[in-house]
């Protein structure tokens, strides 16, 4: 085993919620702290110099920034080397804090991750792999999910795998009883433990069937990085297919696995008995691209993205256009504007791919509130993801949430107690505020809310934004935002 590391010591990460529903009251008191802690080790981990940016707002954002690989397939990527025999490389690589959390996690586990030639480039060499401590892992996993992800590939290498009470971003519960069901499906043994959950794998794990009650994500890549190596052939229905996901099966494919996507959801996998290396660039991050969209047109900016691309991107094209946005496709990129003229109220619906996904609505709000007329966001993925309209309401815009599902068809939350259907009605002006970050999508929202409203904002807790924003602070420099970042 590793050496343990000492929990909670500078420069790493709290856990904030537990496994299943706790008292909901408590857990948000104890977040609200550990959220500021931990949103300083962010930022922190990634060179951020101030946790807190006063920005004087109404300055349109125009030029070109550029995008690198996404944090939702980097970080898995990253944990797909475990699979192999010999040393893998990824390309493309962003420089936030959800990496270096997957890094030091790989490296408790006796990973030497190293930095390549080019900028962006990880080399993962996993042929030492060993168990780590829970204390380890639980100092450097931060509130972040990717643990539950290490367990598939650590029960195949070492027959066991810890992992802490998780968290991640505060938009809900976030339970993971799918993919505790999937590791037991496969022959895994859950134990829960006063501080997470040990697994074993006394018997190997074998190919299963296994349906999915919702097209998780982090379900259908828990069922991937298991199904490869394990003894048999695996039937996966209700998989998730986003393209964060596909692109994680390519990588899967080079290191020697059999997958096949079929129509409906359905994924086939034929496990086979070694996994080599993967040299691969990841495809590119399209919630940051959408992210700054959504600033172009909120700032009546204009914004060259760098390194997006349309197949990915395609529901979100068609949302913006119908808000009243302008872009270009361009080989390189995405261009995308205010063309002028008043933007127009929508109807939106999140859902998994190839929905409208759940991350787009948080940045895409603050455009709404200058919509002439009302709009909709029915969000049903995440039962809690409108905590960040607070502060927007704060700073002038008219945004009622409700528990009914509004706007489109009925989903899972409607019958619950679920705070998940916002009205915007529009056109708002926004005015400065003190406001917090209160998650990484929400975080961004509120970042473009102080940069189109009047007069000077004060937002804290920025580290939050490194998670999944490589050099936010500089790309907003590039594109003549007007701030300071203090704190
Ligand atoms: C991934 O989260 C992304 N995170 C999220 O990105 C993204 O919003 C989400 O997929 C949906 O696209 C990463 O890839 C690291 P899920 P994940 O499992 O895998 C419920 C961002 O801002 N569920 O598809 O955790 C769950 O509560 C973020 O970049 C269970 O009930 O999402 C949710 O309601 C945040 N039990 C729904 O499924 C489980 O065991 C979808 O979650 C697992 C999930």
């Amino acid at each position: 085993m590793a050496a343990p590391h000492s929990p909670r010591k500078a420069g790493t990460f709290v856990s904030t919620i537990s496994e299943n529903t706790q008292d909901r009251e408590d857990d948000q008191n104890r977040s609200d702290a550990q959220n500021r802690e931990n949103a300083q080790n962010w930022g922190a981990a990634v060179g951020l110099q101030g946790d807190r940016i006063t920005i004087r707002g109404g300055i349109p954002l125009v030029g070109r920034i550029e995008l690198k690989g996404a944090k939702n397939l980097v970080t898995k990527a990253m944990v797909a080397a475990l699979l192999g025999e010999s040393p893998s490389t990824l390309k493309n690589v962003p420089n936030i804090s959800d990496v270096r959390i997957v890094r030091q996690l790989l490296e408790v586990h006796g990973v030497k991750v190293t930095d390549g030639a080019e900028p962006g480039e990880l080399l993962l060499d996993p042929v030492d792999v060993e168990s780590a401590h829970f204390a380890a892992i639980d100092a450097y996993a931060g509130s972040s999910r990717i643990p539950i992800l290490f367990c598939g590939p650590l029960l195949h290498r070492l027959g066991e795998a810890f992992i802490p009470d998780l968290g991640g971003c505060r938009i809900g519960d976030r339970p993971i009883d799918y993919h505790l069901d999937v590791l037991r499906k496969f022959g895994a043994v859950v134990e829960k433990q006063p501080n997470g959950i040990r697994m074993s794998a006394p018997n190997g794990l074998k190919g299963t069937k296994v349906s999915l009650p919702y097209p998780s994500v982090g379900a259908t890549e828990q069922v991937l990085l298991t199904a490869v190596r394990a003894e048999g052939i695996t039937e996966l229905k209700g998989a998730a297919i986003e393209p964060e996901i596909m692109d994680l099966i390519n990588i899967l494919q080079k290191m020697g696995a059999i997958i096949t996507v079929d129509t409906d959801r359905v994924i086939r996998i034929e496990g086979v008995e070694r996994l080599e290396g993967y040299n691969h660039r990841a495809l590119f991050d399209r919630n940051e691209a959408a992210s700054w969209a959504a600033a172009a047109l909120a700032t009546d900016g204009d914004i060259f993205v760098g390194g997006a691309r349309q197949p990915e991107m395609l529901t979100f094209l068609n949302v913006f256009r119908k808000v009243g946005g302008a872009f270009d496709i361009e080989d390189d990129g995405i261009r995308f504007y205010h063309p002028g003229g008043d933007l127009k109220p929508v109807i939106i619906e999140t859902d998994v791919h190839p929905g409208f996904m759940t991350d787009w609505q948080q940045p895409l709000v603050i455009a709404l509130t200058h919509a002439h007329g009302v709009s909709i966001v029915h969000e049903t993925v995440y039962e809690q993801r409108f905590g960040f309209v607070d502060a927007l309401v704060e700073m002038g815009a008219t945004i009622q949430i409700h528990r009914e599902c509004l706007g489109g068809h009925p989903c899972r939350f409607g019958q619950r107690n679920f705070n998940h259907s916002a009205v915007i009605t529009g056109p708002t002006k926004l005015t400065g505020a003190d406001i917090e970050v209160p998650d990484l999508r929400g975080g961004f929202s509120h970042l473009i809310a102080a940069l189109t409203a009047k007069g000077t904002s004060t937002v804290s807790n920025v580290g939050i934004i490194s998670r999944g924003y490589e050099n936010f602070i500089t790309k907003l420099q590039l594109l003549g935002a007007d701030f300071d970042l203090e704190g």
